[in-house]
């Protein structure tokens, strides 16, 4: 047991109590963060005279050394110590004697770990926007390359009307690109430095916070130092983010099991990125997806945790807190790998476009346009409506698609009906009509494609 307090015990911790309280387990992947702040820490209280050049200058090479030696496997961080922020110390004691005493002048355990908490998610908001972004682009190339792949567009699950592969895409091309937008706007608003709040009531030491901040690439000090070592938004905000993630991604995963279906078969996935049964020899499951789908309930579940975690804590620090990190290391862990084996999915699976297109034939995709087409014959638009179910209910009953009747049959239903309907009605102009921004239509479409091909850069 290795320990920063004791001086006012008379006994040693209980076994039991020491290991419920230690954060070491799960607070060690801080320790580059921990090692940052502190350097920082000890560069300004030099240039503020609370220490001299030279003892600043010898506790920054032992903590560069201490860095070195964890990443290089030589030091592992073991169980003895408390947290990581003993872990540094006592090491850095070790290291270079007395003068690593005085690396915890004029700061306290609460603002480092929120200092390096903040670093930490600060970093890792980079990571997942990245993991987004590479999504982005793989949507970004079926869009590129299906603007005349035409399928059914769903409501309640039941054919609607034709859009193509392209436009169904770009609606998870929007909602990945506001994720972005969300993680943008969290590191932004996060991005002031707790360093020198200390425990809760800042310090008497001459601290030269702005100095802190700058050195770590904060844009400035945090204003209220109670709030500082008690501030967890940043993280509820996260994981809002991250669970808003988990939900597109789940919404997306959804479809592709759909439609790998049998029934289906819009899609076939790369047997690198399938699984098979262990007693159904014909089976090709669409497990990454169905993983995906249900690691969103832990992202939600750290989410709701963290809110509850937060909900009765009075000000300031309480060790309640100490809770903040298995469960937010957790969601990003869970986020950043189910982006990367999503996008590695759907870049490798193959789109069938003729099944596609079938389907949005057999479905009466194409019902609304027939009643419009009469709508342009001078049809009131509620008789166009009519008529238009009234051939569609025909032809359940003939088992075949509107495009199959002949012109006699049409015009059995209504004798503005003539020829020119089967250009009317026909996949290609269903979709290639709809041309207003935001709709199929191959025009539009490749306006928004350029737009997002600008929108990412490439
Ligand atoms: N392990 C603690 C945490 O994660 C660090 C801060 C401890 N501060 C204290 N006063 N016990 O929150």
């Amino acid at each position: 047991m290795a320990q920063l307090w004791g001086g006012r015990f008379t006994k040693e911790t209980d076994k039991q109590v020491y290991d419920f309280n230690a954060s070491i387990s799960f607070d060690k992947r801080l320790y580059r963060q921990d090692i940052a702040g502190s350097k920082a820490h000890v560069t300004m209280l030099a240039a503020a005279g609370i220490l001299t050049e030279e003892e600043a200058e010898k506790i920054r090479t032992g903590l560069d050394g201490i860095l070195k030696d964890v990443e290089n496997g030589s030091l592992v961080i073991t169980d003895k110590y408390e947290d990581i922020h003993s872990f540094v110390e006592a090491n850095l004691i070790d290291r270079i004697g007395d003068t690593g005493k005085k690396l915890h002048t004029g700061r306290s355990r609460n603002d480092q770990v929120a200092l390096d908490m903040k670093l930490y998610v600060r970093d890792e908001i980079e990571q997942i926007d990245e993991c987004v972004y590479e999504l982005l682009r793989v949507i970004h190339h079926i869009m590129e390359d299906n603007i005349h792949t035409y399928m059914p567009g769903f409501t309640h699950m039941q054919k609607a009307q034709p859009v193509t592969l392209a436009h169904h895409m770009g609606a998870y091309f929007e909602m990945f690109r506001r994720d972005r937008g969300r993680l943008a706007d969290i590191k932004a608003r996060m991005n002031t430095c707790p360093l020198g709040s200390c425990a809760l009531a800042g310090t008497t030491y001459p601290l030269d916070r702005n100095l802190t901040a700058s050195l770590l690439g904060f844009d400035g000090p945090t204003f209220n130092s109670m709030d500082s070592v008690s501030d967890r938004d940043y993280l509820i905000e996260l994981l809002s983010a991250l669970s808003t993630v988990m939900m597109h991604l789940s919404r997306i995963s959804e479809e592709v099991i759909i439609w790998n279906s049998d029934e289906y078969r819009f899609i076939e996935l790369d047997d690198a990125y399938s699984t098979g049964s262990s007693i159904m020899p014909q089976k090709k499951n669409p497990d990454i997806a169905e993983l995906v789908r249900g690691k969103t309930g832990r992202v939600y579940g750290a989410l709701i945790s963290m809110l509850t975690l937060m909900k009765g804590i009075p000000l300031a620090y309480n060790k309640d807190m100490q809770e903040d990190k298995e469960m937010t290391f957790d969601a990003i862990d869970t986020v950043k790998n189910c982006l990367t084996l999503f996008a590695g999915m759907l870049a490798t699976a193959k789109f069938n476009d003729k099944k596609m297109e079938q389907s949005a034939k057999n479905g009466f995709t194409n019902a609304t346009d027939l009643a419009d087409y009469l709508v342009a014959k001078g049809v009131p638009f509620r008789d166009a409506h009519g008529i238009s179910g009234r051939l569609v209910l025909y032809c359940i009953d003939k088992g075949c698609a509107l495009d199959d009747l002949s012109i006699e049959e049409f015009k059995k239903f209504s004798d503005v009906i003539e020829d020119d309907i089967f250009e009317a009605i026909a996949m290609t102009t269903c979709v290639e009509k709809r041309n207003t921004i935001g709709a199929p239509g191959p025009d539009v479409m490749k306006q928004v494609i350029k737009a997002n091909k600008d929108y990412l850069e490439i």
